[in-house]
């Protein structure tokens, strides 16, 4: 049953997603890269009776954490205990059905990198090199990876990390980086001699050549090939698999006190030691047996670990499997801002769960029919309330609903028999034999978009069916026909809770319950007895509801929030104008004066009307700064400067004759200058 050609050969799949860093709660742009597509493919082949396993869990090691800890004054492990209890729990209860979650922090784990790295080292898989590392003499410490900043000698960006560009994406060695700076003490490194272990990818160029660019140039995604494509072209460099860090799995060979494994060595050996920790014994046919497909799933800045280190790994050992697809995703934008954990500008997965309960369904949607499949996307509310108001519940569930009240009402909630299908139910009924296929291959392909849409051109096809026939009106003139329009239309109901369940696994449970439907596997959609005659439904209960305009303003306005603090912090006096001269400034005539009145100027909530004394006669001014003072009264008798010789101007009709000098603060508000000493009104400032 399984739709494409390349996956006949398969009995059993290994799916895998990328292990989150346990240094920060997973956001929506984690979810639509990897873990929603991930899931909905898992539980498609489930569905269709396929053996999987489906492996997560928590990178637990790499530089971020310690950074993180020691910014916090606590340990590394008390940051990955408090992240992954937030990440794991927050993935079971969008439903991301991994069949072990688990830890790179774990004893099990620890040993199977170890070994891994030990065969590896006893065969002479390695090259071990003495080389310069950067070295903070402040700090005493070698610094590894994200402990280093320069400029990327590829893009200029001046934030590259020691081991990577997040700008271009490409993987660096710290020595590559210009203008190299100490992430801990900021000060300039300096190197120092220090011994580690190569993994020698220059001699893997020729099977990864052959095995990406020629074997996988049809069936991996074009965004992967291509980034495959440009490093091997680029030409491949032997890269350290071993770091002078403290947190991390040991080194487990003599002479390596001080070292731990890279961190991109050992957490892909996570997805080995997790299902050795889920299946005992019986884990080496999901790694090791050909007929076993192995999939990654994965975001972009991945792509380089997952196509090319480690099978670069895995190929050195010789026993396993290579993946046979690495379905990489692009980034998902936020509100068109790139998301960003430093920077809170994301939304995060745990809180989403606590302000939209039960509503689990409409993100999985919503992150699917926007995954970031070929390009970077976009994520907005207001796009998520639209789907949910639009597509969920204006045709999914009220397609569902309909039927199900109506029968209800017509039935007592049985189903009716079906007399013969006429040319309307023949076209309907073929569409719906179609549709599971579309569903799958685009799935199969990993086109979860499409296959989305195709899933939910079913229940648009439903809705068009119960539109045209009317059922609520034919009920008063033709009972029969009625009881067949009403029979497909339930037998459309029972496709679409097979059809959605990969997608929408609450929603699938749901219909299953109020159709008190058996379970049903893929194989079963497509058919138009899913339910028997004389089969009593429980009451129908709505699938979808309305999200607000409110529920949306409120997730705008925290997004609106984040953008102002970060604006503060982010905050810089402005440069310097370019030079003038005292001549210039003498242009200027600027007075001291004392308020003798202040009011709002009527109509106009941004003015104020000050009468001061100039000690010229006084003169009136407008200035745009009710705002800040919303007692204007208790200006009075301030002493404030103000430009004298500006031509006067009509402001919502009151005629200002210069202009109060303010400043603004960080925040742009607007802060009147007022003068201290005592000063007698009129006399100049300079
Ligand atoms: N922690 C990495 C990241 O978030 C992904 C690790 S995937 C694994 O980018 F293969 F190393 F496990
Ligand atoms: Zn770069």
């Amino acid at each position: 049953m399984v739709y494409t050609e390349k996956d006949r050969g398969y009995r059993r799949y290994t799916v895998t997603s990328a292990l989150p860093y346990a240094n920060g709660p997973v956001h929506i742009g984690h979810l639509a890269g990897v873990y929603v597509p991930a899931d909905v493919y898992v539980r498609y082949l489930r569905a269709q009776g396929e053996e999987v396993v489906f492996i997560g869990g928590s990178d637990e090691h790499g530089v971020p954490i310690t950074i993180k800890a020691r910014k916090e004054g606590v340990s590394p492990q008390d940051v990955v205990d408090r992240y992954h209890k937030i990440i794991k729990e927050s993935f079971a209860e969008l439903g991301i059905s991994f069949d072990i979650y688990s830890r790179t922090s774990s004893k099990e784990h620890h040993a199977t990198a170890a070994a891994y790295f030990k065969k590896l080292y006893e065969e002479g898989k390695f090259v071990e090199k003495v080389s310069m590392q950067y070295y903070d003499e402040e700090a005493h410490q070698f610094l590894a990876d994200r402990y280093i900043t320069g400029t990327c000698p590829h893009c200029g960006n001046e934030r590259a990390y020691g081991d990577q560009c997040e700008a271009c994406g490409t993987s660096l060695n710290a020595t590559d980086l210009i203008n190299p700076k100490s992430a801990l003490s900021g000060s300039k490194p300096v190197l120092k001699e220090t011994k580690h272990w190569f993994l020698p990818l220059d001699q893997d160029e020729p099977w990864l050549r052959q095995w990406i660019l020629e074997s996988h140039k049809d069936d991996w995604k074009s965004n992967v090939y291509g980034q495959c494509k440009s490093w091997i072209d680029a030409g491949l460099q032997p890269r350290a698999v071993t770091r002078d860090l403290d947190w991390g799995v040991k080194v487990p060979i003599e002479g390596a006190d001080g070292k731990v494994l890279y961190v991109w060595f050992d957490a892909p050996i996570g997805y080995i030691s997790f299902t050795k920790q889920l299946k005992g014994d019986d884990w080496e046919k999901w790694w090791k047996s050909e007929d076993t497909k192995l999939v990654h799933f994965i975001g972009k800045d991945n792509i380089v670990f997952h196509c090319i280190i480690f099978p670069s790994m895995l190929h050195a050992d010789g026993s396993y499997i290579l993946p046979a697809n690495v379905p990489a995703n692009e980034f998902l934008n936020l509100e068109g801002d790139k998301i960003s954990t430093s920077r809170n500008w994301a939304v995060w997965l745990h809180e989403y769960l606590k302000d939209f309960p039960g509503k689990q369904d409409v993100l999985r949607y919503t992150l699917c029919s926007n995954a970031p499949e070929t390009k970077d996307n976009d994520f907005t509310w207001k796009d998520f309330q639209l789907k949910n108001n639009s597509e969920l519940v204006a045709i999914l569930g009220n397609f569902v609903n309909r039927t199900l009240v109506l029968t209800q009402k017509f039935y007592g909630g049985r189903v009716p028999a079906a007399g013969a299908w006429s040319e309307a139910e023949q076209e309907l009924i073929k569409e719906m034999a179609a549709i599971p296929e579309r569903v799958g291959r685009s799935i199969e392909t990993y086109r979860f978009r499409e296959a989305l849409g195709e899933m939910m051109s079913l229940a648009r096809l439903g809705n068009k069916y119960l539109t045209d026939m009317e059922p609520w009106k034919m009920v008063k003139t033709d009972a029969e026909r009625t009881a067949t329009v009403m029979n497909l239309a339930l037998q459309v109901c029972a496709n679409l809770a097979v059809l959605c369940a990969p997608f929408l696994p609450f929603t699938a449970d749901k219909m299953h319950r109020i159709m008190n439907l058996q379970a049903l596997g893929w194989r079963d959609a497509g058919r138009t007895d899913l339910l028997a005659a004389g089969h009593q439904l429980a009451e129908p209960e709505l699938l979808f509801e309305q999200i607000s305009d409110e529920a949306i303003q409120a997730q705008v306005d925290k997004l609106q929030a984040t953008k102002e603090a970060n604006a503060l912090d982010a905050w810089q006096p402005a440069a310097v104008k370019a030079e003038t001269t005292i001549d210039d400034f003498g242009r200027m005539d600027i007075r001291v004066g004392r308020v003798l009145e202040c009011k709002k100027v009527p109509k106009a909530d941004k003015l104020l009307q000050f009468r001061i004394d100039d000690g010229m006669g006084g003169r009136t001014i407008v200035s745009g700064i009710a705002k800040y003072y919303p007692e204007p009264e208790a200006l009075v008798g301030r002493q404030v400067c103000f430009i004298a010789n500006f031509p006067p101007r009509k402001l919502k009709g009151v005629e200002s004759q210069g202009m109060l000098l303010s400043a603004e603060d960080k925040d742009g508000r607007l802060v009147l200058l007022t003068v201290g000493d005592e000063v007698t009104p009129g006399c100049n400032v300079g």
